[in-house]
């Protein structure tokens, strides 16, 4: 329903239905490093639990409550990246992955911050937070990159497999956005 292009190849698009099943594939080409860091990722996906969890964030962006979205690199969806939106507290919460072969190439920063651009300019929201595991160094250094600041540590608080891992909150205001 939309496309956006961020240059270089990379461009966003919203995460309808028709991204089921590449969706299912990439997630299990990728499980194995995806389980250390994310608790949906500890067991094998299946393609019709997928299609649901789709089909709700849909609704949910219909509402104005979400943005679902994939990465593509050359026209090939290499990743995910979404934000949920809070009304109430006028926050929005941001989440991503990418494939391994397009790691380490600034897709998933320019993904997140054409994200940012659009809650901060055309939806009241003020705030911005990424929660992170804390030893996630490369989930970290993206926050940090996009200007975001390291708020606390939440001990144990997200089961990730057999282990509870400490969470690191960042946090970023509209205010300070884009980064000079
Ligand atoms: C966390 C994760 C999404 C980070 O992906 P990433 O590709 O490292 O992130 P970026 O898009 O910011 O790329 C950063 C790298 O690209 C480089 N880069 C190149 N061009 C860039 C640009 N225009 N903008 C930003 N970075 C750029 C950076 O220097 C950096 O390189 P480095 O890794 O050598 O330091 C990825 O590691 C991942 O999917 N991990 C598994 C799942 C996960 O942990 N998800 C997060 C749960 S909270």
């Amino acid at each position: 329903m939309f496309t956006r292009d961020l240059g270089d190849g990379v461009a966003l698009a919203l995460r309808d239905l028709s991204t089921v099943e590449r969706m299912h594939d990439l997630t299990v080409k990728n499980l194995d490093r995806l389980r250390r860091w994310e608790p949906w990722a500890q067991a094998e996906p299946d393609v019709d639990g997928l299609r649901e969890f789709t089909r709700a964030r849909m609704t949910a962006w219909v509402e104005g409550r979400s943005i679902p979205c994939i990465i593509l690199v050359d026209g090939v969806m290499v990743g995910s990246v979404g934000a949920t939106i809070n009304h109430y507290s006028q926050t929005v919460e941001l989440g991503y992955w990418i494939d391994a072969d397009h790691e380490g190439r600034g897709a998933v920063s320019r993904a997140v911050a054409a994200l940012l651009d659009e809650v901060f300019e055309d939806r009241a929201v003020r705030r911005a937070e990424i929660r992170t595991g804390a030893e996630n160094t490369r989930s970290r250094a993206l926050a940090e990159r996009l200007g975001f600041v390291h708020e606390g540590t939440l001990r144990a608080a997200m089961p990730v497999g057999e282990v509870r891992q400490d969470v690191a909150v960042y946090g970023l205001l509209a205010d300070s956005w884009p980064v000079a």
